[in-house]
């Protein structure tokens, strides 16, 4: 083990116990400790979390890890601290603060929300660097992993936020891929525990094509994703602060989507219902779609629901549907 990595995760964690106390036990957090309950966040979920609140003055966390003996290089290499023209500041200053963990549950790297919601950027994170990379690493996978062995099954989240709602209501198997597109990688983690995969991003348009896109990669990984769709406009942090955590946990059993059905809802939101050339295309894309990813239960089924859509015979369709001949995967 180099000694230098290993002083990137012992400043970490001692600086995550730092935010953690100055969120908890002082009075400069009592601010960013009242913004975390307003919503809806619970002491106990901050102290499992260890979240914590970065004080806005420059340089307080600086002096303090440098009086530990870490260097002002080794703070700037790892991203705690940031050269601003030619002084050394905090990156981190008036934001809660999320450990990001590795596998193991490292504390390699943070993510600090700022308190107002018109603030730019909303979230500040540490720049990727030798342990951080956000494509290989999934928030909160190193508590979820029992849960998600144990239930052969893991949930993906868009955000921080997401992940603590949805742990706060009983369910551990949630991770985030924190805003950016899911990769290989990062699928490969979720499929050494599990099979299955409920993706529940944000029920807006950018959570929509992130769906779309997240199926793809988690199926080319060998998993199965299921779709569990948000009313339109909320995320699922905002769906159990409106609506409980028992109407999620139901809606997670009892409402999920194949990924083929949202696929198709997908497109039928996209379609050009007025021309008979988009209805048309629609149709086609439908087929092709139940031609290369259906299964032969599931091509029946929605042909039988196209047929009494469009008045068409399972048979013409059916004929159709087998000139988009399955790829090889
Ligand atoms: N994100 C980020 N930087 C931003 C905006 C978003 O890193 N400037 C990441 C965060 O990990 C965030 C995720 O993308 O959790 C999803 O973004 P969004 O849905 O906009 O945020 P929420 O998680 O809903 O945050 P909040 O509820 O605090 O507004
Ligand atoms: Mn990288
Ligand atoms: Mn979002
Ligand atoms: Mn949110
Ligand atoms: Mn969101």
């Amino acid at each position: 083990r180099s000694p230098k990595l290993e002083r990137y995760r012992q400043v970490h964690d001692l600086a995550a116990k730092a935010f953690n106390h100055i969120l908890m036990n002082t009075d400069a957090g009592v601010q960013a400790l009242h913004y975390l309950l307003s919503r809806g966040i619970s002491r106990t979920t901050m102290a499992n979390f260890q979240l914590g609140y970065a004080p806005p003055s420059g340089r307080a966390m600086m002096s303090f890890l440098q009086q530990k003996g870490f260097s002002a290089e080794d703070l700037i290499a790892c991203g705690l601290a940031v050269d601003l023209g030619g002084e050394l500041v905090d990156r981190f200053r008036g934001r809660v603060i999320i450990p990001i963990a590795d596998r193991r549950g490292q504390i390699v790297a943070f993510g600090a929300r700022a308190l107002d919601d018109d603030a730019k950027p909303k979230y500040l994170n540490s720049p990727e660097y030798e342990l951080f990379h956000k494509g290989r690493m999934l928030f909160n996978i190193h508590r979820a992993r029992k849960a998600i062995r144990r239930e052969r099954r893991a949930l993906l989240l868009e955000g921080y936020m997401d992940v603590l709602a949805v742990a706060q209501a009983g369910i551990e198997s949630a991770v985030a891929t924190l805003g950016t597109s899911l990769t290989e990688e990062q699928a490969q983690l979720l499929k050494a525990d599990c099979d299955k995969v409920v993706i529940a991003y944000d029920g807006d348009e950018a959570g929509r094509k992130a769906t779309v896109r997240a199926i793809d990669v988690l199926e080319q990984a060998g998993l199965t994703p299921v779709v569990l769709r948000l009313p339109d406009g909320m995320d699922p942090d905002e769906y159990i602060r409106a609506h409980g955590a028992r109407a999620f946990e139901r809606m997670l059993s009892e409402s999920t989507w194949t990924a083929v059905q949202f696929l198709i809802e997908d497109m039928r939101a996209r379609a050009e219902w007025v021309s008979p050339a988009g209805r048309t295309e629609f149709l086609r894309q439908v087929l092709r779609l139940l031609a290369e990813r259906a299964s032969p239960v599931e091509q029946e089924y929605q042909l039988r629901n196209l047929s009494q859509e469009f008045n068409l015979s399972v048979e013409t369709l059916k004929e159709e549907m087998r000139a988009f001949a399955k790829p090889l995967r």
